[in-house]
Formats: C-alpha cells, structure tokens, sequence
C-alpha cells in the first residue's frame, strides 16, 4: 500500500460541494457506494448501502453498477472486488489496512496449516485476499455460528484471525476450533474496568458488544452481534440506554433509528474516550470525491489470486442463505 493521496487537488480540498459534486459524478458514471457502519457519519448519509461485512458482500455480489467505490477498509473492498473482478473498484484510501488483518500474514498462516494436518479452515472475513485463498470457507460475525455449525461436530477446525471471535464461536457450538492469535487493536484494548464503571454509574444501560472484543466482556455483555445485529437490538429492545462496545461509527446509525434513546462508547482506557479505528477513519469526503472523479487508487488483485479467493467466499454466500 502506499500514499495516494500527497496529490490530492487543492481544487477538490476547496470544494464547497463535495457531496453534490460526489452525488453527481456518482450518478453519470454509474456507480455505487458501499459503506462500513465505522465510516463517518458524512459518507454513512450519502452511501448507497450502510451494513456490516456480510450485507456489503451481499450488496457487492449483486451490484450491476460499473464502478464499485468501497469506503471501508483494505479486506472489505478486496472481497467487492474478488466477487466483482470486471468492475472497478475504488477505495478512498489504500492504506486503511485492518489491525486484525496484519495479525495475519499469509506466509505464517499456511505454515500454521500444514502443522494441522486434517483441519479444515474457517477464516473471518477481516484477513487478506491470500488467507481467503488459503481457508475452506470465510465468516463473518453475524454467520460465523452458522457456517461452523455447517460442518460436522467431529471435524477439525483452525479458526482466523480472530481469537475472540474464535473463543466465542467454541463456546456457544461447544466445538474446540484451533484459533490463531490475531486480534483488532480497537476491540481488544476495550477494558473491563470502563464497563464496570459505565455499568454503576448506568444502573438502567444495557451492555452491548461485538465479538470482537476479550470474552470477558462478552461474559458481561446483555447482548453479542455484528454491527448490523447490534443496531437491530437497539431498535427493538425497549431498553432506553446502551453501553456500547465497539467503534464509534456504529452510533451515527443507532442515534438515527432510535432517537429517544442514548448511547454510551465504552472508553479503550483513562486517556481516550472514543474507539475510534484509525484505519475507518482515513477516509474522507475530499477522497471520495478525489476517487469518483479521477477513479483512483483502483484496488487490482491477480487473477489467479481472485479465483483461489473466491471459493471461499462463494462458499459462505451460499451458506449464508
Ligand atoms: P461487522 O460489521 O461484520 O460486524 O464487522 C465489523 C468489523 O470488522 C469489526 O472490526
């Protein structure tokens, strides 16, 4: 990866139409924005689909458009462009790269295969292309129990990157996944001591957090799920307060479809108050309208690596069902 962005225009930094210039350009050349509920607020409203990583696989497998501009991180617009590989695919930033992807490397991973023999390989979707192409079939949070439970309970399994997720997914399928040891610097770092003091001075709040996070706090949590699942529980939980722990994009969207209703972030620690991914947060309007105007930086994958990356995908579509 590298920084595409030293160029960005003095023309499109001033632009004092960003979003209708985005909108407009969007509209005449025929493309789509698929965005994380991680993305600032700003580029949530003006994308075609806001969801989790399964709804924007979902989305990214049907789209017709002809330009696809992923405003999420490096995996999720490499799975937009494993499933579509004669669209262009467009990203804001290449280097919002993925914490839990980095724990990762390809070369490490097959290693750690061929030291298990007889395993079958579920991978989270937060890896690389080349782990994709490594594993029997991909997850994602809101599958992931689904797609283990497909297989049967007397099969050996490695589970990766994520050892929460992973720990998480053994103990409600009572199944006994080898996980690698990967985790996302944003949920892991999320601490017990926050929640508990979130929670004595919230007595009313209930606590809601993504997989993601240390099984302690999932032993703690009212309710576990992917984004899409968080912000559904929201809507339909007569709960009036939440504590919740995961980024901070996510609140944009709970706010919105539950206005009565308040939300506290869990802080990662004493000195920050927000959970914010570093990684999410690289995109920006300027980008945006910077990729749909001169269609760049274009993420370009092999296509032998497309095609070994895709089974697995394919796979965990068809599950999904
Ligand atoms: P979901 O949106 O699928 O829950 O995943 C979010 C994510 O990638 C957390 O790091």
């Amino acid at each position: 990866m590298n920084n595409q962005f030293r160029n960005i225009s003095k023309e499109i930094l001033s632009d004092s139409n960003l979003v209708k210039d985005f909108l407009d350009l969007k509209q005449k050349k025929n493309a789509i924005l698929l965005a994380h509920y991680y993305q600032i607020p700003q580029i949530q409203d003006i994308a075609d689909f806001v969801g989790d990583s399964l709804g924007l696989s979902q989305e990214a497998f049907k789209t017709d458009a002809k330009i696809i501009i992923f405003a999420g991180v490096h995996f999720m617009a490499e799975t937009a462009k494993i499933l579509n590989p004669d669209k262009k695919v467009i990203v804001p930033d290449l280097n919002a790269g993925c914490s839990l992807a980095d724990s990762c490397p390809p070369d490490l991973f097959k290693k750690f295969i061929n030291e298990h023999p007889e395993h079958i390989v579920i991978s989270y979707i937060n890896c690389s292309a080349e782990v994709k192409a490594l594993s029997d079939v991909i997850c994602t949070s809101s599958n992931a129990v689904k797609i283990v439970e497909s297989f049967p309970k007397e099969q050996k399994i490695i589970f990766a990157p994520d050892k929460n997720l992973g720990g998480y997914i053994n103990n409600i399928t009572g199944r006994n996944m080898i996980l690698w040891e990967g985790t996302c610097e944003v949920h892991d770092i999320i601490k017990t001591e926050a929640i508990i003091n979130l929670r004595e001075e919230n007595p009313d709040a209930k606590l809601i957090a993504h997989p993601e996070c240390k099984g302690v706090i999932l032993a703690m949590a009212d309710f576990i799920g992917s984004t899409t699942a968080l912000i559904n529980y929201t809507m339909k939980d007569p709960a009036k307060k939440f504590i919740v722990a995961t980024e901070t994009g996510i609140l944009h969207q709970m706010k919105k479809s539950s206005p009565g209703k308040q939300f506290l972030i869990v802080p990662a620690d004493e000195t920050c108050t927000c959970n914010d991914c570093p990684y999410m947060k690289m995109n920006t309007l300027p980008k945006l309208l910077h990729c749909m105007k001169y269609e760049e930086p274009e993420l370009i994958l092999t296509t032998e690596l497309i095609e070994k990356a895709k089974k697995p995908i394919l796979r965990m579509l068809e599950l999904s069902n």
